[in-house]
């Protein structure tokens, strides 16, 4: 990364192939892989930027949350670096890093921003203020959204990752019905908490009572259920914390029909901003540009510092 805003390189390594054939990720297979090739991936990042290590300014690596084997393999080797050449460390939250993807794509950074997180491993939601402060607001209480995604897909066997899959296969949905309920209806508090176990559920029981049921209409009404609560939360958030503006991000941001479903149900003077497709999944250049703004304000990380599996 150049100044926090100009991506020089982004070299990623996709682990989907590896762990397809278990629909999710295994986390001894996912740190092995890691280790495998993180040296020709930071030379090839390197190459690609037509710089050596000796033009570094810092070095980032993300320190939490996530699989405490992966973490470990890209901590330790940001400081073999920052050690080696007497650079700043900075270990970064994953969760931030996210939210800071759209930014690397020409638009100013500001604050504050009310921040959706959608993953395979997250779904929460944040009043971002500032570098480093998020106040939570609200986080799935079961499973994650993208995990309700790959889990509905796996058990109809659509392939993995479940999200793109769904999404294509809804969009051919002829009956477009609300074959379930929706989730975690408003009791008009200040309620900003997700949920996708019951979802998953009602899915999969369905699935089994109706086994001729048409696939595509299932995932339809699926995909509308899960997606309508992000939106439901993310829009009360912001108009009870007046803020107008929305970040959203993670492998879920890039689903198109969440991206119109935002569209349509914000006013003119609300904003929403994801990042493209690219950069809603997971990526180094979003840990390397959040880092830069931890770099020019002296927020250095000391090099004894840990991973961490949560926030
Ligand atoms: O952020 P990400 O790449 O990795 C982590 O979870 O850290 O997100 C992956 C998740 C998976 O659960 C995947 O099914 C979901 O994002 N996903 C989608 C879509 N593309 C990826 N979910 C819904 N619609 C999509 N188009």
């Amino acid at each position: 990364m150049k100044n926090g805003k100009e991506i020089i390189s982004n070299c990623i390594f996709s682990q989907i192939d590896l762990h397809r054939e278990y629909s999710g990720v295994v986390p001894e297979i996912a740190s092995r892989a890691h280790l495998e090739v993180i040296n020709d991936l930071i030379d090839r990042a390197l190459a690609e930027a037509q710089i050596t290590f000796g033009d570094l300014d810092y070095v980032a690596a993300t320190q939490k949350p996530g699989l405490i084997g992966s973490l470990l393999i890209a901590l330790q080797s940001a400081k073999a670096i920052a050690y080696t050449l007497r650079i700043p460390l900075i270990a970064i939250n994953h969760l931030e890093a996210h939210l800071y993807a759209p930014f690397l794509e020409g638009r100013e950074f500001f604050f504050p921003f009310i921040g959706l997180l959608v993953s395979g491993g997250n779904t929460a939601l944040y009043h971002v203020k500032g570098i480093g402060e998020l106040t939570p607001l609200g986080k799935t209480v079961d499973d994650a959204v993208g995990e309700a995604f790959d889990k509905v897909s796996k058990f109809l066997n659509l392939g993995y990752p479940g999200g793109p899959v769904i999404e294509r296969l809804a969009q051919k949905a002829r009956e477009k019905a609300n074959i379930f309920p929706k989730i975690l209806s408003d009791t008009g508090e200040d309620d900003y908490r997700f949920s996708y176990s019951g979802l998953k559920t009602a899915v999969i029981n369905y699935i089994k009572k109706h086994p001729d049921a048409d696939q595509a209409e299932i995932v339809y009404s699926f995909q509308e259920r899960a997606l309508e609560l992000l939106v439901r939360r993310v829009l009360t958030a912001a108009r009870k914390l007046k803020i107008r503006d929305i970040v959203v991000a993670g492998g879920v941001a890039s689903n198109g029909r969440l991206r119109s479903l935002l569209q349509e149900s914000t006013r003119d003077d609300e904003n929403i901003i994801i990042p493209s497709p690219l950069l809603c999944t997971d990526n180094a250049a979003m840990v390397a540009g959040i880092a830069y703004h931890y770099y020019i304000s002296g927020k250095e990380s000391e090099l004894t510092i840990d991973v961490s599996a949560r926030v």
